[in-house]
């Protein structure tokens, strides 16, 4: 006899965008070559000099506990990326660094959000915003965002969505399904709605680095400095420095939010790895050739895959940053398609994705986990040939369906 599982699990779902990777890696593990538009992390190798800063750091003896919420030398790091890239000065005081974003956005959670508690979210979101919520007991509200507007929440929607129990707004800057990202006007426009009301807004920077065409991404901790205390800004080294799997992410927020996060860290994970710590520290003062080619890539090829899907009769808009694209595939709804060798109609983004994983070996995610059905995520975080051929090969797929 089994015994239950906590009920606050009853309500969660598991990670789409993981889900998709793990259907892909078993065709993989067939020989089949998969094109891996589903991967959320930058394909390039974490910079050698951050590599061999590591390196050092371990001959020199971090194999140790640190203090909780990140070294007083990875802090300082982060205080000077900070002025530097966004634009504002912190005390190290109001840092907490966490096993990566995604940890600092739980942790979050955990401090923040409890049953009767609501959290607006604008859709399409990061599949973890809302399930981080709902294991809390709170309830998401997601308010829907338009590809006219750029997938930009407008001030009014915010207004409208507030009540008396909204704990905090989660904004993702560029984000991450649809690339959109927050210019100043815009964010100013969001932030004078925020400012009037009593809650949380928390604002996920982490692809803050990767924008391109010149966009001018607004930092909110600059934007925002009339929220006080109630703004919190989410970052990281994993897509700027291609350090995902060294697990470092950090808060910027109040000193006492920053205390509170401090607890439940000491109650759970305690600091991060004091390696990756002593990485991320190199990564952030270290030269910046690295991550200007990197970013430089990335917008080579966020053109050659939204041109391309266009050009399929996918319509896509231009991202302003992140590696994803995010492409309406509605039109391909009716659509009689051989999958497995048994005859299927397209009806829903998830028949697309998987017909394209069965059929063109195109690793996509849908847009219902997302919040947005009928859309379909592509990463373009792969090789430039990758994203030719694995387009060509969606090409190939829709012309042999039928009407
Ligand atoms: C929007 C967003 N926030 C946070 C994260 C988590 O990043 P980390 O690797 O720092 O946990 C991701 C990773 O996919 C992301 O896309």
């Amino acid at each position: 006899m089994s015994v239950d599982l906590a009920s606050r699990l009853s309500s969660v779902a598991p990670s789409a965008t993981l889900a998709m990777a793990a259907e892909a890696a078993k065709l993989t593990a067939r020989g089949v070559k998969v094109y891996a538009f589903s991967v959320g992390e930058p394909d390039f190798p974490t910079p050698s000099h951050v590599v061999e800063a590591a390196n050092k750091a371990l001959v020199d003896g971090a194999t140790r506990y640190t203090a909780v919420t990140g070294t007083p030398d990875l802090k300082a790091a982060i205080v000077e990326a900070t002025r530097r890239d966004r634009g504002y000065t912190i005390t190290p005081d109001r840092i907490t660094v966490s096993c990566g974003a995604k940890h600092v956005l739980f942790n979050l959670a955990t401090a923040l959000y409890e049953p009767g508690d609501e959290v607006i979210i604008p859709a399409p979101y990061w599949v973890s915003y809302p399930e981080q919520v709902r294991m809390m007991g709170a309830t998401p509200v997601i308010v829907e965002t338009t590809e006219e507007s750029g997938f930009r929440m407008a001030p009014d929607e915010l207004a409208n969505a507030v009540t008396p129990r909204t704990k905090a707004l989660i904004l993702c800057t560029p984000s991450n399904p649809t690339g959109s990202a927050y210019d100043e006007a815009s964010l100013a426009a969001l932030f004078e709605v925020a400012a009037k009301g009593s809650y949380y807004v928390i604002v996920d920077e982490i692809y803050a680095d990767l924008v391109y065409g010149g966009f001018k991404l607004a930092s909110a901790g600059k934007v925002g400095q009339a929220l006080g205390d109630r703004l919190v800004v989410v970052d990281g080294v994993s897509k700027t420095y291609a350090m995902t799997g060294w697990r470092i992410g950090w808060s910027i927020s109040s000193p006492a939010l920053a205390k509170a996060l401090s607890v439940i860290q000491g109650q759970s994970t305690t600091n991060p790895a004091a390696v990756s710590q002593a990485a991320a520290r190199a990564a952030l003062l270290g030269p910046r050739a690295s991550v200007e080619s990197m970013r430089s890539a990335f917008e080579r090829r966020r053109d050659i895959m939204v041109d391309g899907l266009n050009a399929l009769g996918l319509a896509c808009r231009k991202p302003e940053g992140a590696f994803y694209a995010f492409a309406d595939v509605s039109s391909l709804y009716g659509l009689k398609v051989k999958q497995n060798d048994k005859e299927k109609v397209l009806e829903t983004d998830d028949d697309v994705a998987m017909w394209l994983l069965a059929e063109a070996h195109v690793a996509t995610v849908a847009g219902a986990p997302f919040g947005a059905p009928g859309y379909l995520r592509l990463s373009y975080a792969t090789s430039d040939d990758d994203i030719r051929a694995g387009l060509a090969s969606i090409g190939a797929a829709i012309s042999k369906g039928a009407r």
